[in-house]
């Protein structure tokens, strides 16, 4: 098992209720994993207590076989690095950096060699089709262009899974498919495992099992052949609005 979290509670000391309230969730190797649910009811909490970015008041967070929140915050910190590529709704890239040296910086930081982040570097601007645009800045290039070049970097490291928060939540609807399709297109050649937050149903419908999460707990776990998005549409629904 890839990912594995039990017994998982988080409250914020502001808040009234947990917003992780004893979460259970076995994530396999090669699993494409979708998170919906309601805004505020703490899906962002959990992708983070996913990658070692929060910590649990209770319980435990295992990425491929170590206990996050078990490990020292600086071996912590290099797992993150090592094992988990992070995507933002806002792509979170460094403006003063290129293309190419934004998809470079985590291998640089871990002090990658040279010749292997320049040949990796050309790979990931071959599969994110990114080519001609290495030298640009992230301000001149367009939404869609940004998630690549930051989908590019969290790929860098060959992470054993990608933790995406709301990918696509910036993107109309043209490049948000572009984007999917890559994602997708890497979950089936390369088995990557991917857990996605969204809000929207058709870039859930590219995953092959769907969570809908609401006041911390997963309230439904479909995993869904195709053509079965009507069913978790009803599902999610029926979910909101009780
Ligand atoms: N760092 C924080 N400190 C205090 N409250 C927070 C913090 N982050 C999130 N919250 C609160 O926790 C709840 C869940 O937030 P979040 O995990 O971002 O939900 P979602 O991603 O589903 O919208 C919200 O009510 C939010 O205001
Ligand atoms: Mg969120």
């Amino acid at each position: 098992m890839l990912i594995v979290m039990e017994g998982l509670c988080k409250r914020y000391p502001s808040g009234e209720r947990p917003v992780v309230d004893g979460v259970n969730l076995h994530v396999e190797q090669g699993e494409f994993v979708a998170v919906m649910g309601p805004s505020g009811s703490g899906k962002s909490t959990l992708l983070n207590l996913m990658g070692g970015f929060d910590s649990p008041d209770q319980g435990k967070v295992c990425v491929d076989g170590l206990s996050l929140y078990d490990l020292s915050e600086k071996r912590r910190t290099l797992i993150r690095r090592r094992k988990i590529g992070f995507v933002f709704q806002n792509y979170n890239l460094i403006p003063t950096l290129n293309v190419r040296e934004n998809i470079a910086f985590p291998m640089a930081v871990d002090r990658c060699p040279r010749e292997e982040i320049q040949m990796r570097v050309k790979q990931l601007v071959q599969d994110l089709e990114l080519e001609g645009k290495e030298e640009s800045f992230p301000a001149e290039l367009s939404g869609g262009q940004q998630q690549r070049v930051a989908i590019a970097r969290a790929l860098s490291m060959q992470p054993r899974v990608i933790l995406a928060d709301e990918p696509t939540g910036n993107l109309d609807r043209r490049r948000s498919r572009e984007v999917l399709e890559i994602l997708s297109r890497l979950h089936r050649k390369e088995r990557l495992t991917i857990v996605m937050v969204t809000h929207d149903l058709s870039a859930a419908g590219y995953a092959e099992r769907i969570l809908l999460y609401k006041d911390g707990r997963i309230e439904s776990d479909i995993r869904q052949s195709a053509g079965d998005l009507q069913h978790v549409l009803e599902d999610f629904l029926t979910i909101l609005r009780t």
